[in-house]
Parts: C-alpha cells; structure tokens; sequence
C-alpha cells in the first residue's frame, strides 16, 4: 500500500484533510497524540476497525480505546455516567486519561472486544483534536506500534512499523509524555487504575478522594485469571535484548548493582546497555549508558525509543535501574517489567 506522510507543522490543513477523508472512507491513518502514536478508524465502521486489528497483529480480545474531540461525546459512547467519573474526566481531560465506562449501543463489540464497557479518552494533543473533528467521527484508536513492539514515541518509530500498511501518516513530532493514557474503571465507587500512565495515582486519588491500583499493574496475570484491562496479559514493550530490572535502597547501592552486573554480563559475552537516571549513570564510569533524565517523568518520554535504539544498537543485554514506583515511576515500571517479563533483581 502507497503511505503518504503529512509533515503537521507545514502540511496543517493538508494533512489533517487527507487523514480524515481517508477515515471517512474506512481507511486508517497514524496520527500524534500527545502519549504515543495512534493508529485510528472510524469506531462506527466495523470493517475499519477489523482492520486495525489485522494491521497491528492484535489479538481479538484486546478492546480499543475510543478517541473524542468534545466531553459530550463521552455521554453518547457511554450509558452512564457517575458524578465521580464527569468529576475525573472534567479534571484530567483534555488529556492522558482513558475512563472505563459502561457502553452504550453506540459501541460496537469488535471495539470493546465483547467487554460491556468502553474507554473513552479526550486527547489534548491539538492535532489529534482536529483530525477527530475534522472526521465527524469517534476515532477508535490502539498505539501505532506492531502488537508487542515498544509504543512509537517519535515519528520514525511510527513509520517503521506502519509505513506500507496504512495510506496516511501523520507527523506531529515527539510525543511528549511518552507513555500510554492511564486507563482508569469509574464504573465502580472507587477510581480503579488499570494501566498506570499520563494521569498519576497520587493525581486521581487527591480529585477522587480514594484510588486502587489493579493488582496486574505491576503482577502477571496467570492463565485462568482474567485480567481487568485485558492488555495486561500479554508481553508487551519487550525489545530483542534481554532485560533485567535492577532494584536497590539509594542511589549509590543501586549503581553498585549495576556496575557489579554489567561487568557479570559482559565477561560472559552480552554487549551490554545500561538505563537509568542521570545521576546513577554519573556513578558508572565508561559502562555503556543512556541516560534517561532527572526524574521518572523525563525517564517515560525517553524509554520507547530507547528500547527500540538498543535493538538498532544490537545490544543483547538491558539492565534497567528501578525509578521507584511514585508518579509517574509507576507508569514507568509497568512498562518496564512487562519489556522484562518479570525479570527483577533486588540488590
Ligand atoms: O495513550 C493511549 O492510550 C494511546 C493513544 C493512541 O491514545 N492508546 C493506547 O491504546 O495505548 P492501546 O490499544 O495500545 O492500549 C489500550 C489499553 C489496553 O491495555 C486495553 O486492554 C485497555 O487499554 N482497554 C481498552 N478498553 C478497555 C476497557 N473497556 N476495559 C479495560 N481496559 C481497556
Ligand atoms: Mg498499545
């Protein structure tokens, strides 16, 4: 398939017109949004979206997230809305917050994957507003990666997996939280956290009063269990290098760790790549590094692409230092010990 690329920034009006005729045909298109790449159908087109489980190799029982330009919208893809759920989606929308919410008819079931509910979320990116506008349309929209690839965070990861496979993409640059929307249950009393990302625990509880995190966010889940957000099951974000989780109490113990690691890992042959933050890797000498900034915020805008750059780099061995689990570290180790299949070394 011919794929034509709209740079957003001088192809504005081009761009966004192509995209959303393309959706209004029963095309898909990859478009920014201001967490990952997505890639979107019309949500009422049930062949359109079919097709963006093809595309991404998705399986069939992984629900897709619906995008909307207007609060409004929200009333029409649920069938009810508690005060608690308007109070949250009021707070963090336009924004990285998905809300679980009932289902309406207007809801087909290849979109929720036969679930009765439904996650609807408000982007703020503005280019993803307008193309949602400009379609007249919901937009049902999983990442733009292939199904178990690192979510694309830039546009050349995005063109790297879907260039070929959809007629248009859209260039909006960088994304700039970097990991996925949180997904948030508010069909019960309580807030329940799915999947932590843009929108932090700590954020929910002090708008909500109250906040769970689904037990699966930082656990697998085993075989006969059946994982509230059903993405939770699958080996997600895991680069070709083996990764390892490194933990430990400081930052001076936990470069230790590492250092002790790396040069384990190295005698025996694996090339080998060191992530943390700046100021473990100021402990680590000459070792391979890629710093991922001060804080656990500037380590999730960066660690897609540097899971995909340690594959470039054809690094056989990752050890990832722990941000800890507050803020957005939560968001951060999610992702992380799925990319490591649970492999955690305590120090
Ligand atoms: O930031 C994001 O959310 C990005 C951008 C493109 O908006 N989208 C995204 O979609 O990450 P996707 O399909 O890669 O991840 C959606 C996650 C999956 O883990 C899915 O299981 C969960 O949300 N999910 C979707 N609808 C759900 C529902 N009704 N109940 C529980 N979990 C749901
Ligand atoms: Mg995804």
């Amino acid at each position: 398939m011919k794929t034509v690329i709209y740079d957003l920034e001088t192809q504005y009006d081009e761009g966004l017109d192509a995209a959303a005729a393309e959706i209004a045909r029963g095309g898909l298109v990859v478009f920014p949004t201001e967490t990952v790449y997505g890639i979107g159908a019309n949500a009422a087109d049930e062949a359109a979206v079919k097709r963006i489980f093809e595309v991404k190799g998705r399986p069939q029982d992984n629900p897709l997230i619906v995008h909307i330009c207007d609060i409004s919208q929200a009333f029409t893809a649920a069938r009810s809305i508690s005060p608690m759920a308007e109070r949250l989606m009021r707070a963090f929308w336009p924004g990285p917050f998905t809300a679980v919410l009932k289902k309406s008819e207007a809801v087909s079931d290849t979109v929720s994957a036969g679930l009765d509910t439904v996650g609807v979320r408000l982007p703020s990116n503005a280019y993803a507003r307008e193309l949602i506008k400009r379609s007249g349309c919901m937009i049902a929209a999983p990442s733009a990666n292939i199904s178990g690839r690192p979510s694309p965070t830039r546009i050349a990861h995005a063109v790297e997996d879907m260039y070929g496979r959809v007629p248009v993409i859209l260039d909006g640059g960088d994304a700039l939280v970097g990991v996925e929307s949180t997904v948030c249950d508010l069909t019960g009393d309580v807030p329940v956290v799915l999947r932590p990302g843009g929108i932090t625990a700590e954020m929910i509880e002090k708008e909500a009063g109250a906040v769970k995190v689904a037990r699966a966010v930082l656990n697998g889940v085993s075989d006969g269990e059946r994982a509230a957000s059903p993405g939770m099951k699958y080996k997600h974000y895991s680069p070709d290098a083996n990764v390892t989780i490194v933990e430990a109490d400081g930052n001076e113990p936990l470069a230790k760790a590492l250092a002790m690691l790396y040069d384990k890992k190295t005698e025996a042959g694996g090339k080998t790549l060191v992530l943390c933050l700046d100021e473990t890797a100021a402990l680590l000498g000459k070792r391979d590094c890629a710093c991922l900034g001060k804080n656990a915020e500037e380590a999730a805008r960066r660690i897609f692409d540097e899971l995909r750059r340690a594959d470039e780099d054809g690094y056989d061995e990752v050890l990832f230092a722990s941000t800890g689990l507050e803020g957005m570290g939560l968001a951060v180790m999610n992702r992380m010990i799925r990319a490591a299949g649970f492999n955690v070394i305590k120090a």
